[in-house]
C-alpha cells in the first residue's frame, strides 16, 4: 500500500477510534463532584504527586479513586484516608474544600510536617480526625474545638508542644481524645471536668505538669490515661464507684495520695498506679474486680494486701518496691 494512503487511512482511524473509557465516563456516568475533583487534584498537587495517589488520574471518576471514599446517594467525597504513604509535605489546606468530608485520616507518615491547617474549621461534618504516627508540630489549635461533630480526635504520635486546648472540652459529641505522645507541657486545663460524654481520655508521654483539677471528678471516663507525665498531687477523683471506668492508668508521675479510701467502678479491668508517691493502703474492694492487669508497684504503700479475686493473679512485680506491703504475692506479714 501507498505511504501516504495508508498514513491517511491511519489518521482517519486515530480520529474515530473511541475516546478512552475515563473520559467518556466524564461525560456520562461521572459520580464524582466537579468541586471535590478539584480540591482532590489540589491536594495532590500540594502533596507534590506522590505515588502514593497514583490512582487519583485527571479527568477520571473520583468516586473510584483509592483512599477517598464518596457517599453513595450525594456521590460527595465523605472520607480521606492517607495511610503508611512516603509522602513529604504538609497537609494541604485545600482538604478544607471537600464540605461533605466526616472522615479525615492522615496516618503513618514519618514526612508530613508542619501544623494543621485552620481551612479544617469549614469541615463541620468531621467525625472523625485522625492525624497520628507524623511528624506534625507547633501547638494544637483551639480551632479545633469549631468542628462540632467530632467523636475521634487522635493526634497522637506527632511533635505537638505548648498546652493543651482549654476549649476542646466544649466538642459537645467527642468520646476519644488521644493526644498521647506530643510534647506537650502546661496543666490539664479546669475545663477538661466539662465533657458531657463517656470519653477516652490518653494523655500518656507528654510533659504535662501540675496537680490534675478537681473537676475531672465530673467526668465518666471510660479510660482514663495519664502515665509518663510529670503530674503531681491528688488523682483520687477519677475512682468512682459508679462511673464506667474500665481503665486507668496513672504510672510515672509524681502523684501523692492516700488509696485507702478510693472507690472502684464496678467495670475497672485495668489499673496501673505504678512509680507513683502514692501512700495508704489497698483497699479490700479490689477484690470484686474482674482485674486484667494490675500495679501498684514503685509506691509508698502499706498493710496487708487484699486476699481473693483476680489480685493473687498477679505475680511480685506488681506489688514491689511499696514502703511496706505484706502478704502473697509478696512475703507474709508479720
Ligand atoms: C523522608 O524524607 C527523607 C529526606 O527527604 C527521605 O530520604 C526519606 O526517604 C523519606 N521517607 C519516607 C518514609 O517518606
Ligand atoms: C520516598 O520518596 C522519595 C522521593 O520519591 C524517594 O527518594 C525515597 O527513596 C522514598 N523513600 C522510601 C522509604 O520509600
Ligand atoms: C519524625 O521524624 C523523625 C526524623 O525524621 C523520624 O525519626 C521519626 O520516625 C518521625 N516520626 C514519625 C512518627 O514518623
Ligand atoms: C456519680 O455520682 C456523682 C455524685 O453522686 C454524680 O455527680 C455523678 O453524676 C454520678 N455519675 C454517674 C455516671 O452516674
Ligand atoms: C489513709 O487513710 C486511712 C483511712 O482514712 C487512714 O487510716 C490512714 O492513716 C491514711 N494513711 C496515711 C499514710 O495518711
Ligand atoms: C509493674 O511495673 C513495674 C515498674 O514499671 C514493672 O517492673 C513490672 O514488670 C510491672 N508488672 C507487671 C505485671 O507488668
Amino acid at each position: 500500500m501507498d505511504t501516504r494512503i495508508s498514513f491517511f487511512l491511519t489518521l482517519l482511524l486515530l480520529c474515530f477510534l473511541p475516546t478512552p473509557s475515563s473520559s467518556r465516563s466524564l461525560a456520562t456516568t461521572v459520580r464524582c463532584n466537579k468541586n471535590d475533583y478539584d480540591a482532590l487534584m489540589k491536594i495532590k498537587a500540594a502533596l507534590n504527586n506522590p505515588y502514593h495517589l497514583a490512582s487519583w488520574v485527571a479527568n477520571t471518576d473520583c468516586c473510584d479513586w483509592y483512599d477517598v471514599e464518596c457517599d453513595s446517594s450525594t456521590n460527595r467525597i465523605i472520607s480521606l484516608t492517607i495511610f503508611q504513604a512516603n509522602i513529604s509535605g504538609q497537609i494541604p489546606d485545600a482538604v478544607g474544600d471537600l464540605p461533605y468530608l466526616n472522615t479525615l485520616v492522615f496516618r503513618h507518615i514519618t514526612n508530613l510536617t508542619g501544623t494543621i491547617p485552620s481551612t479544617i474549621t469549614n469541615l463541620k461534618l468531621l467525625s472523625m480526625v485522625r492525624l497520628s504516627y507524623t511528624n506534625l508540630s507547633g501547638a494544637i489549635p483551639s480551632f479545633v474545638s469549631q468542628l462540632t461533630n467530632l467523636d475521634f480526635l487522635d493526634l497522637s504520635f506527632n511533635q505537638f508542644s505548648g498546652s493543651i486546648p482549654s476549649s476542646l472540652s466544649s466538642l459537645p459529641k467527642l468520646t476519644v481524645l488521644h493526644l498521647d505522645r506530643n510534647s506537650l507541657t502546661g496543666a490539664i486545663p479546669e475545663t477538661f471536668g466539662n465533657f458531657q460524654q463517656s470519653l477516652n481520655l490518653y494523655l500518656s508521654h507528654n510533659q504535662l505538669s501540675g496537680e490534675i483539677p478537681n473537676s475531672l471528678g465530673d467526668v465518666d471516663f471510660t479510660t482514663i490515661d495519664l502515665s509518663r507525665n510529670k503530674l503531681q498531687g491528688d488523682a483520687s477523683m477519677v475512682f468512682k464507684a459508679n462511673g464506667s471506668t474500665e481503665t486507668i492508668d496513672l504510672s510515672r508521675n509524681m502523684f501523692a495520695f492516700n488509696l485507702s479510701n478510693v472507690e472502684f467502678a464496678s467495670n475497672l479491668q485495668h489499673l496501673d498506679i505504678s512509680h507513683n508517691k502514692i501512700y495508704g493502703s489497698i483497699p479490700e474492694t479490689i477484690t470484686g474486680l474482674d482485674l486484667q492487669y494490675l500495679n501498684v508497684s514503685y509506691n509508698l504503700l502499706c498493710g496487708s494486701i487484699p486476699q481473693g479475686g483476680k489480685v493473687q493473679n498477679f505475680d511480685s512485680y506488681s506489688f514491689y518496691h511499696n514502703k511496706c506491703l505484706c502478704g502473697s504475692p509478696l512475703a507474709a506479714c508479720t
